[in-house]
C-alpha cells in the first residue's frame, strides 16, 4: 500500500474522524488528543451517553495497560478472582485451579473513558485536570455515518443525523471504530461478511446480596463454568452499580451460550425468531437489549436452565429479570487500511471475536495504543500493520475454535480447561508475536 503522508509528517496536526463513541473509538481519541491532533467522534445513538447493557467484561493485560498509560481518574476498575473452578451438575466443584483474573463493567470503563476525554461526569469517578496541549475533541451523537471516499489527499465522510439532515467533513485520516456491522468496513469491503456461528449468549447480572448463600459463595472471587451437551455458562463478579467494588454490592456475572440451530441470521429459525422477537413484536437480528426479551420466550430458558443447570448456575439465570441476548458471530476484515491509509478499521470493526476470548476491549485498546504510537512516529508503520492483524487473526481464529469445541462436540473437561487456560495466555506469549 502507498505510503501516506500521514506516516512521514508526525509533526503536523490533523483533523482525524472517529467513526464510532463505543469502547474502541473512545480509547483511540484519548489517545491521539495528548498528540495535539483534532477529534471528531461521529456516533450514531441519538442519546449523548451510550445506554450499558450491564454486563461484565473481563480486564485483560491490553485493557489495564491502556488504562495505566491513559486514565487520569486514578480509580480501582477492576473485581478480581483468585480461582477458577469447574462445577458438575450437582453444583459440586470438579476441578479447581489457582489463576488471578481481573473483571470489570462495560459502563464503568466507558464512563471513566468518557471522564478522561470530555469531561463526562458522573458517579463512577471524578473528572480529571484538563491536560495542557492537548488536540479538541468534539463528541457527535445522532450522527449515521453512511460512507467515505477520496478527496484528493484528504477523505470525507459522510453522515445522516437523527433529525434527517445530511451532511459530511473532509478530514486527513478517518478511523472505523464502528463495531461488529462497521459501516466503513461495509463500504470499503462489501464482501466482508458477518455469520452466524449456530449459537447464542443469554446473558445477566444479579446482586450478590440477593441470592443464597452457597450461590454466592460459588460466584465469589471465583471464576465458575459449567459445561454440557451445547451448553456452556460461566460468572464472575463485576461491579456493581456506579461501578462500585464494595463487597455485598458488586454483581455476578453470567454469560449462558446456548445452541440455536438456524441457517442464517437472514434466515433464522422460528426457535431463534421467538427469542429475538421482543415484547412489542420487534424482532432483532444480532442483539436483544436487556429487558426487552418477551417474558414467554424467557420462561422458557428459565425452565431449561433449571433442569440443565447446576442448582447455582440454575438460580442465578432464573433470578434475572432482565437478560439481554447476543447472538454469536464472526466477522474479520482481511485489510486495515484503505485508500492510501487514510482509513483504518480498529476493534470490532476489524475483527468481531467471540466473547470466549474475552479479549474484544483489550483487542479495541491494544490496536488504539499502536496506532497512536505509529501516528506518532514510534512505531513503523509495516510494524503496526502486522502486529494489529496479527492479534486480530490470532483471537479471532482462536475464538471460532474455541466455540465450536465447545458448543458442537461433546469433549470431556480435561480438554475443556486445556482450550480455556489457552485463551487467558497473555498476548506476548502468542507464536504471532515474534514471526509473521
Ligand atoms: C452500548 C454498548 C454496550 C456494550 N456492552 C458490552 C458489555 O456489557 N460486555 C461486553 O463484553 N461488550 C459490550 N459491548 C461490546 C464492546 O464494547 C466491544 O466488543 C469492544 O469493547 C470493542 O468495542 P468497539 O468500540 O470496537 O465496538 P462497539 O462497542 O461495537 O462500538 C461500535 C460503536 O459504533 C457505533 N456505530 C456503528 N455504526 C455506526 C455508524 N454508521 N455511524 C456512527 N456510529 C456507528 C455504534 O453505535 C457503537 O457505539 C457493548 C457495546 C455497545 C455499543
Ligand atoms: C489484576 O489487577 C491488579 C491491580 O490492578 C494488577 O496488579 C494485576 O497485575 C492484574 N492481574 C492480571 C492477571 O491481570
Ligand atoms: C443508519 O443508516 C443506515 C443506512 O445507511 C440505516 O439502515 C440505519 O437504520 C441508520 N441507523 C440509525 C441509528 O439511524
Ligand atoms: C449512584 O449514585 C447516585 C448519585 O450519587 C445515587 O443517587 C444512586 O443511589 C447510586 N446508586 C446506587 C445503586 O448506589
Amino acid at each position: 500500500m502507498a505510503s501516506t503522508g500521514l506516516a512521514t509528517s508526525t509533526k503536523k496536526k490533523l483533523d482525524i474522524v472517529v467513526v464510532g463513541g463505543s469502547l474502541g473509538g473512545l480509547c483511540i481519541s484519548l489517545a491521539l488528543l495528548p498528540l495535539g491532533h483534532n477529534i471528531t467522534i461521529l456516533e450514531r445513538n441519538p442519546t449523548p451517553l451510550l445506554h450499558n447493557q450491564g454486563a461484565g467484561i473481563v480486564a485483560g493485560g491490553d485493557t489495564l495497560a491502556f488504562f495505566k498509560r491513559y486514565d487520569r481518574c486514578r480509580r480501582d476498575i477492576a473485581v478480581s478472582s483468585q480461582r477458577r473452578q469447574y462445577l458438575n451438575k450437582d453444583g459440586e466443584i470438579v476441578h479447581k485451579e489457582d489463576m488471578v483474573q481481573n473483571m470489570t463493567s462495560w459502563d464503568l470503563v466507558y464512563y471513566i473513558l468518557r471522564a478522561n476525554l470530555d469531561g463526562v461526569e458522573s458517579d463512577y469517578c471524578d473528572v480529571p485536570q484538563p491536560v495542557e496541549g492537548r488536540g479538541e475533541v468534539r463528541h457527535l451523537h445522532g450522527h449515521n455515518v453512511t460512507g467515505v471516499c477520496e478527496k484528493g489527499d484528504r477523505v470525507q465522510v459522510s453522515y445522516t443525523t437523527t433529525d434527517g439532515k445530511e451532511g459530511s467533513i473532509e478530514v486527513d485520516f478517518i478511523i472505523g471504530a464502528d463495531g461488529p456491522s462497521s459501516t466503513v468496513r461495509s463500504v470499503l469491503q462489501p464482501d466482508v461478511k458477518r455469520t452466524y456461528a449456530g449459537y447464542v449468549a443469554l446473558r445477566g447480572t444479579v446482586p450478590e446480596d440477593e441470592v443464597s448463600s452457597k450461590t454466592c459463595e460459588a460466584f465469589s472471587e471465583r471464576f465458575t463454568f459449567f459445561h454440557a451437551h451445547g451448553i456452556q455458562i460461566l460468572a464472575y463478579l463485576i461491579p456493581g452499580h456506579n461501578g462500585t467494588l464494595e463487597p455485598g454490592k458488586r454483581l455476578i456475572n453470567f454469560v449462558y451460550y446456548t445452541n440455536f440451530p438456524s441457517p442464517s441470521l437472514d434466515d433464522p429459525s422460528p426457535e431463534l425468531v421467538e427469542l429475538m422477537t421482543d415484547i412489542d413484536g420487534k424482532r432483532h437480528r444480532i442483539t436483544m437489549p436487556p429487558g426487552r426479551t418477551d417474558p414467554k420466550a424467557w420462561e422458557k430458558q428459565r425452565e431449561i436452565a433449571k433442569e440443565r443447570l447446576p442448582p447455582q448456575f440454575a438460580e442465578i439465570v432464573r433470578a434475572t429479570n432482565k437478560p439481554f441476548v447476543q447472538t454469536i458471530t464472526d466477522v474479520i476484515s482481511p485489510e486495515n487500511e484503505f485508500l492510501g491509509g487514510k482509513v483504518v478499521l480498529i476493534g470490532d470493526a476489524l475483527a468481531g471475536f467471540r466473547p470466549h476470548t474475552v479479549a474484544s476491549t483489550s483487542q479495541a485498546a491494544f490496536d488504539a495504543m499502536i496506532l497512536a504510537d505509529m501516528i506518532e512516529g514510534k512505531v513503523e508503520r509495516k510494524e503496526w500493520k502486522r502486529q494489529t492483524m496479527a492479534y486480530a487473526r490470532a483471537i479471532q481464529k482462536r475464538g471460532v475454535d474455541m466455540g465450536r469445541r465447545s458448543q458442537f462436540e461433546d469433549l470431556p473437561l480435561e480438554e475443556h480447561i486445556r482450550d480455556r487456560n489457552l485463551a487467558s495466555k497473555p498476548r506476548e506469549e502468542e507464536e504471532w508475536a515474534s514471526s509473521e
